[in-house]
């Protein structure tokens, strides 16, 4: 009985979306037979704020012209305009002075947090723990709309295998299977399960495409990629992201293949919308469509304007194109209406699933704002994944975790104090100087001596968003102090990385060590005291190979967010187990770089005696760390690999023990290898993964289930296919430690 009224719930559910979607399209149809010309090419024009709405209306310049534009529906979208009473007063300017009053849709950046900051994106992958992540996002977006904001562009869901590029923080890491469980876990967790609720927002998979493979890390320089990689490693997210049912997408600055992404039809109209069935909108990234002309694709604005929207660009992101030429190629026959209609459609279809027809000024309630800005549950939540997002990369003699009373322990380095830099770079809505920094997250064991010394500022001056970091690269006057601080410790507790704009958006480094003086700094203190812990605080991995080999501890503590200290505490002092895993291999050398465990195995693997194999003269093919990796402060023991096929279903299992003195998680990870195909495949691809909590002594049995889906790949025409022939598979809690079975695909 139970079963058959799920079954009707199910049907009933069904019936009422698509009733609902029914009502919606028709809604469309009405409205869009009565816009004008100029209406609808409002819609795709989308502007970002640099004026107070609820100040006196700008007199002049640009500010006016949005101003006016808006009064007049000449705007379908607003970015950058933050607080539900600058909302408000915005959302009256379009809704109570445009003929047709279409409501605005508000988009920001929010990226990881909004207000309360959880953890850069790249540390949250490192959770493996996609219910966290789920729920940081779901923290993220009840904080935006209480801000007013109805669609964020995030998730980015670039796939990269280059630490050079800046923006490697900002996304999953390098594999496309975990990738897409993260991206599915973000939309649902921006969206929820109520588009039309006052505290769910509309999520933007983006860049598309492959803008994480820009050559030699730069950000936005080309990208040049083969069929097989495109099919196989940078499309699967957005597809996640897709069926997940994300609202809308974002375009790429970079080039793929030789064609700018804003103008590439095949991606935008052939793929996504055509064999995906997208039925959201695309809007452009930042002046995007304007860049085709230095990219060399467009001859002027008029010509760039006629490519992107005839590519399937739905919305102009602050190019000012559509707004200026659209009308113009519409009447000279060089734009099809019809075109413009659909991007019209897929625009007010999203406002209308987010319910801003109904009432434009739902996500305005200033009352809202202030009970769930910094809501001590959303600071819980911010701790809860921080914690859980922390790597523990290296603990010789049982360094960690440390003894929490009588103890001297002497902190040292230029990110120990630092309240600002744990915030991460896409912090847009965040204030300074709100994380709470190590050594108050330290100060908070009160039974220990701690001293605490900066040795050498990382950098000579403020920076922020907009400016580059000033790295101080010659004062290190503060050295002989730590060095004295760390005589007379215990131990040492060293805070060193990046400066939290050191990575982001145009902060490629060509270099990936520890920025400034700071190595000449682990090492003067490592020759006065060995025994340190390293905590690492970075937007990327960094290539340590002296660390590594040298410091008896590391933690991998990236960019936490609001609660950095008291998580990365509480993992020093074992209040929490670290159980995070390497979304992103960690090099030995940038001259590795790209380095990703999903690698080709080529005609001439190593290692070989000979000279002629692929390898380097001067440096290992191994990582530093691999993807995967991570310890914890107990053991865990895999066995009884078992591998059963039926068909084309292979079930795996195997058994996971605990075999240390302390419960921890276990982050079980299940990876193939498809030895011939007709597209050469990676020598491991991830295709599971299970964290599970072990108390010790306590052992699980984990079951795994292979299909198609998981077995199968795209070719070189872009088809799916899944073939006959001999698989490996691995499981363990690293891509480089696993057991290993085998089974034959008939
Ligand atoms: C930026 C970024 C994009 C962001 C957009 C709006 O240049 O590339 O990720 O969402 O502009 O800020």
């Amino acid at each position: 009985m139970k079963y058959i009224n799920i079954l009707l719930i199910v049907l009933l559910i069904n019936t009422m979306t698509n009733a609902q979607d029914k009502t919606i399209e028709a809604k469309i149809d009405a409205l869009l037979s009565e816009m004008t010309l100029q209406e609808k090419v409002g819609q795709m024009n989308q502007y970002s704020s640099f004026f107070d709405v609820t100040g006196p209306a700008p007199a002049e310049g640009e500010n006016k012209m949005r101003y006016e534009h808006i009064k007049t529906g000449q705007v379908g979208s607003m970015l950058n305009v933050r607080g539900a009473k600058q909302v408000r007063e915005m959302q009256k300017l379009a809704v109570e002075n445009s003929r047709l009053g279409i409501p605005l849709i508000f988009g920001f950046d929010v990226i990881h947090g909004h207000k309360t900051v959880s953890p850069i994106p790249l540390a949250e992958a490192a959770s493996w723990d996609l219910e966290a992540i789920e729920k940081s996002a779901r923290v993220a977006a009840t904080e935006a709309a209480a801000e007013g904001l109805n669609w964020t562009f995030a998730p980015m869901v670039d796939i990269s295998r280059d630490a050079r590029w800046g923006r490697v923080m900002e996304g999953a890491g390098e594999d496309p299977y975990l990738g897409s469980r993260i991206a599915e876990a973000r939309v649902r967790g921006f969206q929820g399960d109520d588009l039309t609720a006052d505290n769910t927002i509309a999520a933007c998979a983006k860049h598309f495409a492959a803008y994480g493979f820009a050559e030699s890390g730069k950000d936005y320089n080309t990208a040049d990629v083969g069929i097989s990689t495109l099919y196989n490693v940078v499309l699967p997210p957005f597809k996640a992201a897709k069926d997940a049912g994300v609202l809308t997408f974002m375009n790429s600055f970079n080039e793929l293949n030789g064609i700018p992404a804003t103008g590439d039809e095949f991606l935008q109209r052939d793929l996504l919308k055509g064999e995906w069935g997208f039925d959201g909108f695309i809007v452009s990234d930042w002046g995007s469509i304007t860049e085709m002309i230095p990219h060399g694709f467009a001859a002027d604005g008029v010509h760039a304007t006629e490519i992107a929207a005839n590519a399937g660009s739905d919305m102009d992101m602050q190019s000012y194109l559509y707004i200026a030429h659209l009308e113009k190629l519409v009447e000279e026959g060089k734009v099809d209406e019809a075109k413009i209609d659909d991007a019209v459609r897929r625009i007010l279809r999203v406002k209308y699933k987010l319910g801003l027809f109904d009432d434009p000024y739902k996500y305005c309630d200033e009352v809202r704002e202030k009970k769930l800005i910094y809501a001590p549950e959303h600071k819980a939540a911010a701790l809860d994944i921080a914690k859980k997002s922390i790597v523990l990369l290296k603990n010789e003699k049982n360094t960690l975790p440390l003894a929490k009373k009588r103890q001297k322990i002497a902190l040292i380095g230029p990110l120990a104090d630092d309240k600002t830099s744990p915030l991460g770079n896409w912090r847009l809505a965040a204030e300074n100087n709100i994380a709470v920094s190590v050594l108050e997250g330290m100060q908070a064991y009160k039974k220990n001596k701690l001293t605490h010394e900066k040795g050498v500022n990382l950098v000579t001056e403020d920076t922020y968003f907009h400016a580059h970091v000033k790295l101080n690269t010659t004062d290190d006057k503060g050295i002989d102090a730590a060095v004295a601080a760390a005589k007379k410790a215990d131990v040492v507790v060293m805070v060193l990385g990046e400066h939290g704009m050191q990575s982001g958006e145009g902060r490629s480094r060509a270099n990936i060590g520890l920025p400034g003086l700071q190595q000449q700094l682990l090492e003067a203190v490592h020759a006065a005291n060995p025994n340190i812990v390293l905590v690492l605080m970075n937007g990327r991995p960094l290539a340590i190979p002296w660390a590594a080999e040298n410091v008896p501890a590391i933690v991998e503590t990236w960019h936490l967010g609001i609660e950095s200290g008291n998580a990365i505490a509480q993992v020093l002092y074992g209040d929490y187990n670290p159980s995070g895993k390497l979304p992103m291999t960690f090099p030995c050398d940038v001259g590795q770089v790209p380095i990703y465990y999903n690698y080709k195995n080529t005609g001439r693997p190593g290692p070989q005696d000979v000279v002629f194999w692929s390898h380097y003269t001067d440096q290992t093919n191994a990582p530093l760390y691999p993807f995967g990796y991570g310890l914890s402060y107990t053991t865990f023991k895999y066995n009884d690999l078992n591998i059963n096929k039926k068909g084309n279903i292979v079930n795996v299992s195997v058994n996971v023990k605990n075999t240390g003195k302390t419960d921890g998680e276990e982050v079980v990870q299940l990876y193939i290898r498809d030895r011939v195909a007709s597209v050469t495949r990676p020598v491991q691809e991830l295709k599971g993964f299970e964290k599970i909590m072990l108390k010790s002594g306590e052992s699980q049995t984990i079951q795994f289930m292979l299909t198609d889906k998981e077995l199968g790949f795209y070719n070189n025409r872009g088809k799916f296919v899944v073939e006959p022939g001999a698989f490996d598979v691995m499981v363990g809690g690293s891509s480089a430690e696993t057991l290993k079975g085998e089974f034959e695909l008939e």
